[in-house]
């Protein structure tokens, strides 16, 4: 069995965690989770968030999963001291746009400390490979679209993007001083679906602030209606246009990366973005959402959200060029599967247990 080598996923109770988790197994990886659960649910009787171990049920295999705080530098000390890592990918943050303005130090301390916290134990031990999960919001206000790896980063609109950016940074930084580290930073445009079986998805808390999972909380009828943010952008029908990727082609971007990491022994620092490269608007996405579910998805426009640009989508030529990556699913899979987890556990993961 190729792959047998140990990676480290720091947020992997998360939403891109879990799914990237089940893909690690899928492909013959061994995997540690460390997760501090803050937005994650576990039982009280259990002794794994609950999404793991309906991963660990799908891909019928184990994980070890250590409760572990990212803005504590000496646990994390100690998960290195008990098991040996050949590659860390790095989810572990907060990532809720409108609250990293009202919280901005929270969020500077668990996404630029934390990671800091984690890139000194790796070099304290010696382990020197990452997979970073980026975010197009490190791009800011676009300049010119469909955007490509090389254009300029740094514009953000909120202290959550900052975060993202000033971690490249230090990255970068980091490369430029040890040659040995290898560092892909992986760019996320959209991350929307959920597993084709129904067993994980995302669990958002609250009220979602992202589109994808509110229309999906109005087709089940936990919200009344979906609050459009803006009808008036230079866009074919107004709305805001994004590049949404199913969570199953970003899980296997993450693998395709640690796999082109270790092949062809890539050193320094590379950004890669993960999209599709089409765009599609608020409108569009509510009709797809209705097609999949036959469900009428009631909407009212509303005034623009506050830091929201018009339109972004990805280049994503370079995930193709360097790791042989291309993303499989559609718009209209990534509604079916979003709604197959959200009919099936319309409270998710404390809907119940995989039967
Ligand atoms: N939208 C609505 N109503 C809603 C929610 C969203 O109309 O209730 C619209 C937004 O205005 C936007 C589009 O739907 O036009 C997508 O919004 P999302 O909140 O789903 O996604 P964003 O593109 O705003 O945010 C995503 C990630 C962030 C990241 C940001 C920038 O979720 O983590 O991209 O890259 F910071």
């Amino acid at each position: 069995m190729a792959n047998q080598c140990n990676i480290l996923v720091t947020g992997g109770a998360g939403y891109i965690g879990s799914h990237t988790v089940l893909e690690l197994l899928n492909n013959n990886f061994t995997v540690v989770v460390i997760d501090n659960l803050g937005n994650a649910y576990k039982d009280e009787k259990a002794e794994k968030p609950e999404c793991i171990i309906r991963v660990e049920k799908l891909a019928n295999k184990s994980v070890i999963f250590e409760e572990c705080d990212i803005t504590d530098e000496n646990s994390i000390e100690k998960i290195f001291e008990k098991y040996k890592f050949e590659c860390i990918i790095h989810f572990a943050a907060l990532k809720a746009v409108g609250e990293s303005c009202q919280k901005p130090l929270e969020y500077y301390k668990t996404n630029v400390g934390g990671t800091i916290n984690l890139l000194n134990v790796m070099k304290k031990n010696n382990v020197k490979k990452l997979i970073y999960s980026s975010s197009a919001t490190v791009y800011g206000v676009p300049e010119k679209l469909p955007l490509t790896e090389d254009m300029k980063t740094g514009n953000c609109t909120n202290p959550y993007g900052r975060t993202k950016y000033i971690v490249e940074e230090i990255l970068k930084d980091l490369c430029a001083s040890d040659p040995d580290w290898s560092v892909i930073s992986l760019r996320y445009f959209n991350p929307v679906g959920a597993h084709p079986s129904g067993e994980i998805g995302e669990d958002p808390n609250g009220i979602p602030n992202n589109l994808m999972p509110f229309i999906a909380q109005v087709a089940v009828g936990k919200r009344e209606m979906l609050h459009v943010y803006g009808n008036d952008y230079d866009t074919p029908d107004g709305t805001g246009v994004r590049d949404y990727i199913h969570i199953m082609d970003l899980a296997s971007g993450h693998v395709k990366a640690i796999i082109y990491q270790k092949t062809k022994n890539i050193k320094g620092f590379k950004a890669v973005n993960l999209g599709t490269g089409k765009g599609f608007s608020v409108l569009q996405m509510i009709k797809a959402f209705e097609l999949a579910s036959s469900k009428t998805i009631p909407y009212k426009i509303v005034e623009r959200r506050p830091g929201d640009i018009s339109s972004s989508y990805a280049d994503a030529s370079l995930a193709n060029k360097e790791l042989n990556w291309v993303s499989t699913k559609n718009i209209d899979d990534m509604c079916k599967d979003t709604w197959n987890w959200q009919k099936k556990y319309p409270q998710g993961f404390k809907s119940g247990s995989i039967q």
